[in-house]
C-alpha cells in the first residue's frame, strides 16, 4: 500500500506511520507531507530517513504545488491511500488566533481533495481525520455518527468545515472519502501542551498542573495506538462516504486524571493549581463507537496500563520534551501568554 500521510511529523501522525511500518515493513510506502509548524518534530521518526520506502516532505497542505507532488509518492508511482492528520489542533490556540486554524483545517483539506479529485478513480481511500469536538459538549448520554453538528470553538468550527468538506467531495464527485471523529488521544510523542503531557512533564519538574475551573470537564482518552489501529482498520475494512466515531471508552473528569499523574509520579496535591477556566470549555464529550464495533472493531489497551505507560514514556524520554519546553522559544512564549498571569 502506498499512503500519503499529511501532519505525520505530529503525535497521532507520527504514531500512525510507525504503526504501519510495524504492521506492513517492507510492503508500505509513506509520504510524510508536513508544514513543521511548532507541533511538528520531523525527528520524531529519524529511524525512517533514508529508508527506500519513506519520503519525508517538508510543505502545506493548503499549497497546491506542495500536494501535487506528495500526490507522486514516494517512488512518482503515486499513491493509493491519503491520511489527512495536518491540522491546527489546539483549542486554546485557536482563542488566541483562529485565522490559521481556517487556513489549514479548511482551505487545507480543500486542497488535498482537489488534487485527489486529479487522481480518482485510482485513489482508495481518502481519510479525512476529525474529531468528537465537532459534536458540541453533551451533558448526558453519547453522540452518534448522526447526530447534528454543534462545534463550539474556533477549533473545532474549522475541524467540523473540513469535515463536511470532505463528506461533499465523496458526495458530489465520488471520492473514496471516509470521515473519522475521534475522541481524546494520550500516549508518547504528544506535544507537550496538552493536558496529559504537560501535566506529567510539570509533575516531574515539580511545576505546578494548572487545571482549569472546577477540573469536572469530562473527555473520553483514547490510547494513542488503539486509534492508530482504527484508521488502518477502517482503511481495510470502512465503508465510503461513511462516518466513523472512534472513542476509548475512558470517560475522566480531568480533576482525575490530574490526581492520577500525580500519585504516579509520585508528587504532591499542592502542585495542582486552580486556574481561570477555558472560555466557551466544553463540559463533556461523548461519542458513541458502536458503528465502528459493529464491524468488529475492539480498542485494545487498558487505560490505567496506557496511562501508566505514558507516564514512563515521558519520564525515559526526557531529552524530547526538554528540547521543546526548555529550548524552544515558540514554546516558552506560548507558555507565558497562556499561563504567566492565569
Ligand atoms: P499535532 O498538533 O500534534 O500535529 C499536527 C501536525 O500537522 C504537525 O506535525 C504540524 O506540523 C502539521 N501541520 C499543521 N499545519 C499544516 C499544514 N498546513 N500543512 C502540513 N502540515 C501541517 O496534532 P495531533 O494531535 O497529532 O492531531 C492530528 C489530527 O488528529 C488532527 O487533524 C486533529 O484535529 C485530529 N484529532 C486529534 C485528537 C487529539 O486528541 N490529539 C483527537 C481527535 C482528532
Ligand atoms: O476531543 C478531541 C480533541 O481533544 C482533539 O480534537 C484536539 O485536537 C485535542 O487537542 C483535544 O482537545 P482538548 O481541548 O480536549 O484537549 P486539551 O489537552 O487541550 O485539554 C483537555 C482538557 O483538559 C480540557 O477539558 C481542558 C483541560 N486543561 C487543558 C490544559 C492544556 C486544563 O485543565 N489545563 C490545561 O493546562
Amino acid at each position: 500500500m502506498r499512503y500519503l500521510v499529511t501532519g505525520g511529523a505530529g503525535f497521532i501522525g507520527s504514531n500512525f506511520i510507525r504503526y504501519i511500518f510495524n504492521k506492513y515493513g517492507d510492503a508500505a510506502q509513506v509520504v510524510n507531507l508536513d508544514k513543521l509548524t511548532y507541533a511538528g518534530i520531523r525527528e520524531n521518526l529519524a529511524e525512517y530517513e533514508g529508508a527506500a520506502n519513506y519520503r519525508f516532505q517538508q510543505g502545506d497542505i493548503a499549497n497546491a504545488e506542495d500536494v501535487a507532488r506528495a500526490y507522486e509518492g514516494v517512488d512518482g508511482s503515486g499513491v493509493d491511500v491519503v491520511v489527512n492528520f495536518a491540522a491546527e489542533t489546539h483549542v486554546d490556540r485557536s482563542l488566541m488566533e483562529a485565522g490559521t486554524f481556517i487556513e489549514t483545517d479548511v482551505h487545507g483539506v480543500l486542497v488535498l481533495l482537489e488534487e485527489a479529485r486529479k487522481h480518482a478513480p485510482k485513489l482508495k481511500r481518502f481519510i479525512q481525520i476529525s474529531t468528537d469536538e465537532v459534536y458540541g459538549s453533551i451533558d448526558t448520554g453519547s453522540f452518534k455518527e448522526t447526530d447534528p453538528l454543534n462545534p463550539r470553538n474556533p477549533y473545532s468550527a474549522s475541524k467540523a468545515g473540513g469535515d463536511r468538506m470532505a463528506y461533499a467531495y465523496a458526495q458530489t464527485y465520488g471520492l473514496p472519502v471516509i470521515v473519522t471523529r475521534a475522541s481524546n488521544n494520550f500516549g508518547p510523542w504528544q506535544y507537550p501542551e496538552k493536558l496529559i503531557p504537560l501535566f506529567v512533564t510539570n509533575a516531574i519538574d515539580d511545576l505546578p498542573l494548572p487545571l482549569y475551573g472546577d477540573g469536572r470537564n469530562v473527555r473520553d482518552w483514547l490510547y494513542v495506538e488503539d486509534h492508530c489501529a482504527a484508521i488502518d482498520f477502517l482503511i481495510e475494512h470502512g465503508t465510503n462516504s461513511e462516518t466513523y466515531n472512534i472513542g476509548g471508552g475512558n470517560e475522566r473528569e480531568n480533576r482525575e486524571i490530574t490526581q492520577r499523574i500525580l500519585e504516579r509520579t509520585g508528587k504532591p496535591d499542592t502542585l495542582i493549581k486552580r486556574v481561570a477556566d477555558r472560555q466557551g470549555h466544553d463540559r463533556r464529550y461523548s461519542i458513541d463507537m458502536t458503528k465502528l464495533e459493529s464491524l468488529g472493531f475492539r480498542c485494545e489497551t487498558n487505560f490505567d496500563e496506557a496511562l501508566e505507560k505514558t507516564i514512563r514514556w515521558y519520564s525515559e524520554n526526557e531529552s524530547w520534551w526538554r528540547a521543546i519546553k526548555e529550548r524552544s522559544a515558540e514554546f516558552k512564549a506560548y507558555y507565558e501568554k497562556q499561563y504567566g498571569t492565569r
